[in-house]
């Protein structure tokens, strides 16, 4: 039998503020690359690839063109051939209903109850369609193939080292919306030249504490600021072991910003509650902004009680009338941190997960794509 070309199809984003993409111009022009000898003894390509334009996508469009790959209009994918794998990041176009016939790789957030998966998964069961979710495929060992953790907490670092900059210069004056950046060197330039204003004003280096540091955000986050110029010695890390005991813990109060990056698998005390904040400690808080990589909100065991919304980009910080003390306690609580930088974002994303897409060529034997397959099934069964 003739082995035939595997086709992927890249749709455009539609979802407000979204720059990243599942493959950069890269990945493309490497899957491209691909060839086998299919059963006649022929060497044949791999893959086709088709690219959406996108009026958002971080990456060019020419790009795509210069990897090789066919360009199509932005939605086109609605109209792809029947065995094209539609590839994406976020949540399809909201308000449609149409039956969904292809076979979708992305993040469909539809398998924790989250609202509207019926309805989603019920487009896929009327079409005949499949949905791959991109959140699901683990390598042997049940971890991620391919996550954005780490640069979220890269980004979450950067934006509670600005944000101590800021009130160090600007006291008093509101945190402005934040704005995604070029590349990771803009970035760490940026808040170099932040932290020095601060400390030609008369402000000590921050002590940043991060909390779940062995993990991908927590290593984004302390790689960030290293990288930022801070003192090794006022960087603290915190994981497992020094949490074993159990919060609350007054003595995060003595350290400038604290970022939380743990996973919250089982219920734990919390690490800082609203009491702790008026505990006779805190007259002497230094503690003036939290950055809540995790963002456990919603959840009864959220380790940081004190607490209930996230932020956004456009309104990064909710303050939070803490105690005595004239010092601001600022929260960070964005759930979509890797946007700051969408271009490493997309990369480090794309890499991890090239060998994954590679094995969509075997699709129907590869376990990892039979294990989100069995998981789609299960998940509609019924629907
Ligand atoms: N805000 C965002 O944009 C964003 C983006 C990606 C991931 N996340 C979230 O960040 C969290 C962490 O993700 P990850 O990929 O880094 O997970 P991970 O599993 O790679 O790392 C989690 C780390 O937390 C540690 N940890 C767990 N419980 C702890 C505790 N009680 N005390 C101290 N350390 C503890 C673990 O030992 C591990 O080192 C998840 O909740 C994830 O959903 C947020």
């Amino acid at each position: 039998m003739t082995a035939t070309t595997t086709h992927l199809w890249l749709r455009e984003e539609t979802k407000e503020h979204e720059h990243r993409v599942v493959l950069t111009p890269d990945a493309c022009k490497k899957l491209l690359a691909e060839r086998r000898t299919n059963a006649d003894g022929h060497e044949e390509a791999v893959f086709r690839i088709t690219v959406e334009r996108s009026t958002q996508r971080i990456f060019d469009i020419h790009e795509y063109e210069l990897a090789g790959c066919t360009i199509a209009a932005g939605g086109a994918w609605r109209d792809a051939p029947a065995d094209a794998f539609i590839l994406g990041l976020k949540e399809l176009p909201e308000n449609d209903t149409t039956p969904l016939k292809h076979r979708h790789v992305y993040f469909g957030h539809a398998y924790k109850n989250q609202a509207g998966w019926k309805d989603l998964l019920a487009r896929f069961k009327r079409g005949g369609g499949q949905l791959l979710d991109l959140e699901f495929l683990n390598d042997e060992k049940g971890r991620r193939v391919a996550a954005f953790g780490y640069m979220a907490g890269f980004a979450g670092a950067a934006v509670g080292l600005d944000l101590w900059a800021h009130n160090q210069t600007n006291p008093g004056t509101p945190y402005p919306s934040i704005k995604p950046y070029e590349n990771d060197e803009q970035l760490v330039s940026h808040l170099k030249k932040r932290i020095a204003q601060a400390v030609a004003g008369g402000a000590n280096q921050p002590k940043a504490i991060v909390i779940g540091a062995l993990g991908r955000c927590g290593t984004g986050a302390c790689d960030l600021l290293v990288r930022a110029g801070i003192a090794d010695a006022n960087i603290i890390r915190w994981d497992m072991a020094e949490t074993k005991n159990g919060g609350p813990f007054p003595q995060l109060l003595e350290y400038e910003i604290l970022v939380n990056c743990i996973y919250l698998a089982t219920p734990i005390p919390p690490f800082l509650t609203a009491e702790t904040l008026l505990t006779p400690k805190s007259d002497k808080r230094h503690l003036s902004v939290v950055v809540d990589v995790s963002c456990d909100v919603t959840n009864p065991h959220n380790p940081l009680p004190f607490y209930s919304e996230t932020t956004t980009f456009d309104a990064p910080v909710l303050a939070v009338a803490a105690d005595r003390t004239s010092t601001p306690l600022d929260v960070v609580a964005i759930d979509h941190l890797p946007t700051l930088l969408p271009a490493e974002s997309s990369t480090r994303f794309a890499q991890d997960l090239y060998a994954t897409i590679l094995q969509l060529a075997e699709v129907d034997t590869a376990r990892v794509w039979t294990d989100v397959r069995k998981l789609f099934d299960t998940k509609s069964e019924g629907l």
